[in-house]
């Protein structure tokens, strides 16, 4: 490796998930990043310690020495998250979907046509979640053209990674007069947005555009058709809501006599670059068919709980191979953090597996063999995430972007606690996982560029 390609250096521990259930420790690793954010190599100290490399990035004042407390993880990436919805996190989850929907997001989400609003908001949110160590972020925005182009040049500027679409929802069956647009319009600010975003100076693939209807209820079928064939033509990544709950499954049975799947597919919006948010009401030919296509289920655990009115099958699709990562689908959910996220789905499998009635024996109270476990979890929200979204982060490996979020276990009054003479490190990970919050992260790198940096 010649040194000079080496922008920078991370000298110390890390731990990443190559595949779902398995961890590796790099324990004193050199990773070493090149100009362009890509990782160059991951070396382990019986590679460079006979080096003059590690000295040589000394001099130039160009290597970062991990402390014995400080861990690197793969940046976290969320695959679903409603933008204009942060002002709403934590209120209203007592509601179900169609009135929490119908008297807190509706409202809100038009007030995104002030653009100081808009401003505002999406500033703090875009900074909170690379805060809490989201370095991929696919947004819901709301169904404002000018607000939409508003996040992306955010995202932009703050050097988040991020999939953003303008919502899309036409249907006045449901929705309400204050908040939808004509189908010719929303296909219009459609194209428009996708034209911005592909235009942005300095872009360079870190903003994508995505067609967004926002499920089968909001959209009349012609607009669902004019957005699968510009998805189609374009090859452009496409995000959804699919089979959320009881109520907007018997929608699509009773209206159109099919399941969403059946119904996102033939309108040309089931593709490789889908990504369907939820996914809960499957049945064996639609799980076909989104394994056939290729496209992505954002797994949102607490969201589920709260909405769906069953589990998602999630130990079926990973042992299935389906592509699937994890969404914290703010604000049906108390934070933006996919380290939650993670401790949800983790719950979320194991109340599922158990079951839940004490008057039921416990031979029939759960669906035994369904849990999945710590490290899957992780890995949906880091490489599995990064697989389903086909680009090269989630691990440090050679060739893959550097991604990355540093965890700090020596911070004062927080949970993180690891006992470095009582804790292995499949201990440490779990640790991580499970508590950790945003004060523990105290850096964070998105293709090489540290975005995140908190003095402490
Ligand atoms: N279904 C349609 N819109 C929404 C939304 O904003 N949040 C959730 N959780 N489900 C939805
Ligand atoms: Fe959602």
């Amino acid at each position: 490796m010649n040194h000079d390609d080496i922008l920078f250096g991370i000298l110390g521990n890390a731990f990443h998930c190559p595949a779902p259930g398995e961890f590796e420790f790099l324990e004193n690793a050199l990773i070493t990043i090149n100009v362009e954010g890509e990782i160059l190599g991951v070396a382990k100290p019986s590679e460079y310690n006979n080096s003059p490399i590690v000295e040589f990035l000394e001099c130039q004042g160009r290597i970062l020495r991990l402390t014995d407390q400080q861990y690197l993880i793969p940046g976290l990436v969320d695959l679903h998250c409603h933008a204009p919805q942060w002002p709403q996190m934590g209120k209203g989850l007592d509601l179900p979907l169609y009135n929490w929907l119908e008297n807190y997001t509706f409202p809100l989400e038009a007030r995104y046509q002030d653009l100081d609003f808009a401003q505002h908001v999406y500033r703090d949110l875009v900074q909170s979640t690379l805060s809490s160590g989201t370095t991929s972020a696919v947004y819901f925005s709301s169904i404002h053209l000018e607000p939409s182009k508003v996040l992306a040049d955010l995202c932009l500027e703050k050097g988040q990674r991020a999939f953003i679409g303008k919502v899309c929802m036409d249907n006045p069956e449901h929705c309400p007069d204050y908040y939808r647009q004509s189908a010719q319009k929303s296909l219009y600010e459609t194209e428009a947005f996708y034209q911005y975003v592909s235009g942005m100076v300095g872009n360079d693939g870190l903003v994508s555009p995505v067609v967004t209807p926002r499920f089968i209820p909001s959209c009349t079928e012609g607009l669902l058709k004019e957005l699968g064939q510009f998805a189609t033509e374009n090859e452009c990544y496409v995000q959804t809501h699919c089979s959320e709950s009881d109520w907007t499954r018997e929608y699509s049975c009773q209206k159109y006599g099919e399941t969403d799947i059946s119904i996102y597919e033939r309108t040309g919006l089931l593709g490789r670059k889908t990504i369907l948010a939820h996914s809960i009401f499957l049945t064996e030919r639609d799980t076909q068919k989104i394994q056939e296509h290729g496209a992505i289920i954002a797994h949102c655990p607490l969201s589920n709980m709260y909405f769906a009115n069953a589990a998602l099958g999630t130990r079926e699709i990973l042992d299935r191979g389906l592509h699937c990562g994890l969404g914290s689908d703010v604000a049906a959910s108390v934070t933006p953090s996919m380290l939650r996220s993670c401790f949800d789905a983790v719950s979320h499998s194991r109340v599922r597996e158990e079951g839940t009635s004490a008057r039921l024996a416990s031979d029939v109270r759960g669906e035994p063999g369904t849990r999945i476990s710590f490290l899957e979890a992780f890995w949906l929200a880091t490489a599995g995430g990064g697989k389903a979204l086909d680009k090269p982060i989630g691990l440090f490996q050679k060739g893959f972007w550097f991604d990355a979020v540093l965890v700090d276990g020596n911070i004062q009054d927080c949970d993180l606690k690891i006992w470095k003479a009582l804790d292995e490190p499949s201990d440490i990970l779990e640790k991580i996982i499970t508590t950790a919050h945003r004060q523990n992260i105290t850096k964070v790198w998105v293709k090489g560029k540290e975005v995140i940096s908190k003095n402490r």
